[in-house]
C-alpha cells in the first residue's frame, strides 16, 4: 500500500495531508494533516464532510485550560456548526465506563445523533475514549482527532484503536473504530510537561529501533533539538510516524495478520513493569526501558551483536530516554511476577511468550515461545 502525500493548500502551508488507505476498505481511508498552529483549519477541515451541524468537542481539563479546545470551537463555530464542549478531568482514570455512561447520557440529552460528529481533542486518554463513545453511541457517530501530546500525535490517534480500561486492566473494552481525519498542531507540544514530552519520545525511538533506519539516524543526529522541542524536527518526526503506523495499519487493522504486532516493540516487558510499579512507571517510560530488554534478549538470542544494544543506548541516553529501570522499583522487583505478567498479556498467545525482537536497526520480527528462564536471565543479568 503507498501512501499519497500531497501538500494541503487550503488550510496553512506548512500542513502536510498523509492520505491513508486502509487494507482493502479504502473507502475508510483518512487524510492526517500536519502542522503548526494550525488548529483553526478544523472548521474548514470538517466542513467537508457531507451533513453535519452539530458537533461535541471532548477534552480534558489541562487542554481546555491551555486553551487549545477553544481555538478549535471557534473554528467550528465559524465554519457555521453547531458546538457543544464536554470537559472531562484530565488522566488516565477517566478512560472509564463511569465516563462512558455519563456522556452517553449527555449525549441523549443534548439530541446528538448519527449526523453529528465527535471531536476528540487532547492526549490518548481523550483520544480513546472519544473514539469509544463515537463507535457506541446510537452504534456509531462520525469522529474526528486533534492529538495534543506527543504519544497521541506518533501513535494513539492514528490507526483507531478505541477503548476504555476495566479496573484489573488497561485498554480492555473496546474495538477498532477509524476517525474520520487526523489534525495534528505541532505547537502545541510546546506546552507539554516535561514527562509527558520523554513518554512520547519513548514509542518515537520504538518506531526508530524496530522499524525505520531513516528516523534512527535523524535522531541520532539532532538529540540536541529533540530536547529543545525544535518545532521543525518535530513536525518531521511526528511525519514519518504517522506514515510508519498508517503503512502497517493499511496491511492489517485488525492486528490478525501478524503486520500490526509489529508496532508493539519493548510493549511486553513494558507492560509487565507498569502493572508491578502500581503505574507508577508512566507507559512511554516502560516502553523505553522494555525496549532495551527486548534488544538484550535479542542480543542473547544471536539476532544482533552487542554492538546494536549498546547504539540503542546511548540513543536513548542522548534524547533523555530511561535505559534501565529506576532504582526504587529496582529494590522491590520480582521478575517471576514480571513472567507470570507477560504470560497473561494480552497480546499473548494462549499463554507462549511473544516478543517483537530486533534484527537490525529498523528491522524486527516476532518471536515466539521464547523459554521464559532466559527471559528471567536477561531481567536478572542486567539490574
Ligand atoms: P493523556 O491523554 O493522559 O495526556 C497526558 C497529560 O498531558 C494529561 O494530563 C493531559 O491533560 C496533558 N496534555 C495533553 N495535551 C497537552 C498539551 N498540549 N499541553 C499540556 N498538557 C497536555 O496521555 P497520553 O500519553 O497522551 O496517552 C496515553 C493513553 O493513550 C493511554 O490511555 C494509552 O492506553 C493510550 N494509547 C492508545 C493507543 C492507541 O493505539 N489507541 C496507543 C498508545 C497509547
Ligand atoms: N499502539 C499499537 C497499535 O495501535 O496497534
Amino acid at each position: 500500500m503507498v501512501l499519497k502525500e500531497a501538500l494541503d493548500s487550503e488550510s496553512n502551508s506548512e500542513s502536510i495531508s498523509l492520505r491513508i488507505p486502509l487494507c482493502d476498505l479504502v473507502h475508510r481511508g483518512y487524510e492526517i494533516t500536519i502542522g503548526s498552529s494550525n488548529l483553526n483549519s478544523v472548521g474548514l477541515i470538517i466542513s467537508r464532510f457531507n451533513s453535519c451541524s452539530r458537533i461535541v468537542i471532548l477534552t480534558d481539563s489541562n487542554v481546555q485550560r491551555y486553551g487549545y479546545s477553544s481555538v478549535v470551537e471557534s473554528s467550528l463555530v465559524n465554519a457555521g456548526f453547531d458546538v457543544h464542549v464536554e470537559i472531562i478531568e484530565a488522566g488516565e482514570r477517566s478512560k472509564s465506563i463511569e465516563s462512558a455512561i455519563k456522556l452517553w447520557s449527555n449525549f441523549l440529552s443534548l439530541g446528538i445523533d448519527r449526523s453529528s460528529i465527535l471531536v476528540s481533542v487532547g492526549g490518548g486518554v481523550v483520544g480513546d475514549l472519544g473514539g469509544f463513545i463515537a463507535a457506541t453511541y446510537a452504534r456509531g457517530i462520525r469522529f474526528f482527532q486533534i492529538p495534543t501530546t506527543l504519544l497521541a500525535q506518533v501513535d494513539s490517534s492514528v490507526g483507531g484503536k478505541v477503548g476504555i480500561d476495566l479496573p484489573q486492566a488497561k485498554n480492555m473494552v473496546g474495538c477498532f473504530y477509524q476517525p474520520l481525519g487526523v489534525l495534528i498542531d505541532s505547537a502545541s507540544l510546546k506546552t507539554l510537561p516535561d514527562i509527558e514530552y520523554i513518554c512520547g519520545l519513548g514509542e518515537v525511538a520504538k518506531y526508530a529501533v524496530s522499524l525505520d533506519t531513516e528516523l534512527f539516524n535523524v535522531l541520532e543526529k539532532n538529540a540536541e533539538k529533540i530536547k529543545l522541542r525544535d518545532s521543525e524536527l518535530l513536525k518531521y518526526i511526528v511525519k514519518r510516524c504517522c506514515e510508519i503506523k498508517s503503512q502497517i495499519v493499511s496491511e492489517d487493522e485488525f492486528e490478525k495478520t501478524g503486520k500490526r504486532i509489529l508496532l508493539n516493540y519493548g510493549h511486553t516487558f513494558a507492560h509487565s513493569l507498569e502493572i508491578v510499579s502500581d503505574f507508577k512507571l508512566f507507559h512511554g517510560l516502560a516502553v523505553a526501558i522494555g525496549s532495551i530488554y527486548a534488544a538484550r534478549l535479542a542480543e542473547r538470542m544471536g539476532m544482533v551483536d552487542k554492538e546494536f544494544v549498546e547504539r540503542q543506548i546511548k540513543l536513548y541516553k542522548s534524547i533523555g530516554l530511561p535505559a534501565e529501570l529506576p532504582e526504587e522499583l529496582l529494590v522491590t522487583i520480582n521478575y517471576d511476577e514480571i513472567i507470570n505478567l507477560m504470560t497473561h498479556d494480552k497480546k499473548s498467545e494462549s499463554g507462549n511468550l511473544r516478543f517483537v525482537l530486533p534484527t537490525q536497526v529498523g528491522q524486527c520480527r516476532v518471536v515466539k515461545d521464547i523459554d521464559p528462564k532466559i527471559i528471567k536471565q536477561v531481567l536478572c543479568e542486567n539490574n
